[in-house]
């Protein structure tokens, strides 16, 4: 039966064509940048949909399903979900679905292990060194970077990003040390990686420290001040989360302070908001959100976010139901 289907924002082709040759009717927003709470709760009230798939900027809470009673699936075009309301969708009876593939992890993992050797390498800041005219000449002083062979790459998180991480970094000559909720022991052989049951035991050890879990109450700010400064001074943190797993404030403080040596950060706190401190220092790599932007992740989100849509309302259960 054709459902009415209100995409936020515009995904690849893909996603809407499938959606509309299972015969719904769909509405995709025209909003130029991510829409406010009040923008998302005008557009529904315009048009009592029956599913709604939002991207990872739109934010879901009581007041916008309390704006939109008719809406009967989320479908998130983003592995992660920290951007809806999942305890209040449940208690509602409404399903949320997200979009992991393959690709996607795929592509955040070499994104993570881009923004690292970018960083040992110092690639960036000798690239605005050239841009500028400085070069004047070879030394063997200029822009020494960390040599990769014999370095520990420490691993918060060993899901599917995590662990293909781990496969990159040990061709590369790191060992890998990981900290997961839960232990891995399959991939403990597969990458030889050791396990820590603290980050108290892992950040001290690690020259490169990776971040890889989901925003949750238990990891929001899982990286502090003190964390921080039990890192080593030689050590790069690489984000390609969610920004809020780290305080930002801390970490521009010591990065300015040089209680580790850079960062590589893909994602924010107060995204799309950086503040001046951390867009003026030179050890750091900030990118705009786009681990996952390869062209075939993104086409793959697209394919499985509409099919999550598509079976739900086909009254099977959506490979990807998170609530
Ligand atoms: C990207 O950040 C995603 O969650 O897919």
């Amino acid at each position: 039966m054709s459902k009415k289907i209100f995409v936020t924002r515009e995904i690849p082709e893909i996603g809407i064509a499938m959606l509309r040759s299972a015969g719904h009717n769909v509405t995709v927003g025209t909003f130029r940048k991510p829409p406010t709470k009040k923008e998302i709760i005008k557009a529904l009230k315009s048009g009592e949909y029956d599913g709604v798939l939002t991207l990872l900027t739109d934010s879901i809470d009581q007041e916008v399903m309390d704006s939109a009673p008719s809406v009967k699936i989320y479908a998130n075009y983003a592995s992660g979900f920290d951007n809806l309301a999942i305890a209040e969708a449940q208690k509602r009876g409404i399903a949320v679905t997200n979009a992991p593939t393959n690709a996607s992890s795929l592509s955040v993992a070499q994104f993570a292990i881009t923004l690292m050797l970018t960083l040992m390498a110092r690639i960036t800041e000798a690239d605005r060194f050239v841009k500028k005219g400085k070069y004047v000449g070879w030394s063997a002083t200029n822009f020494v970077g960390s040599g990769m062979t014999g370095k520990k790459l420490g691993l918060i998180g060993a899901g599917r990003i995590g662990s293909q991480l781990a496969l990159y970094a040990k061709a590369l000559g790191f060992s890998v040390l990981y900290f997961d909720v839960k232990r891995n022991e399959v991939f403990e052989k597969e990458c030889g990686a050791t396990f820590c049951s603290s980050l108290d035991e892992l950040l001290p050890e690690s020259d490169v420290v990776s971040i890889h879990v989901p925003l949750l109450d238990s990891t929001r700010h899982l990286i502090d001040e003190k964390r921080l400064s039990s890192m080593k001074s030689s050590a790069f943190l690489i984000n390609t989360s969610r920004g809020a797993v780290i305080d930002e404030k801390a970490l521009e403080k010591a990065l300015k302070k040089s209680v580790i040596a850079g960062a590589g950060l893909d994602v924010f706190e107060f995204e799309p908001k950086i503040s001046r401190g951390l867009r003026k220092l030179e050890n750091v790599i900030l990118t705009p959100h786009i681990a996952s932007a390869s062209d075939s992740a993104r086409i793959e989100m697209a394919k499985v976010t509409a099919q999550n849509i598509i079976d739900y309302f086909e009254g099977k259960a959506p490979a990807n139901l998170v609530s």
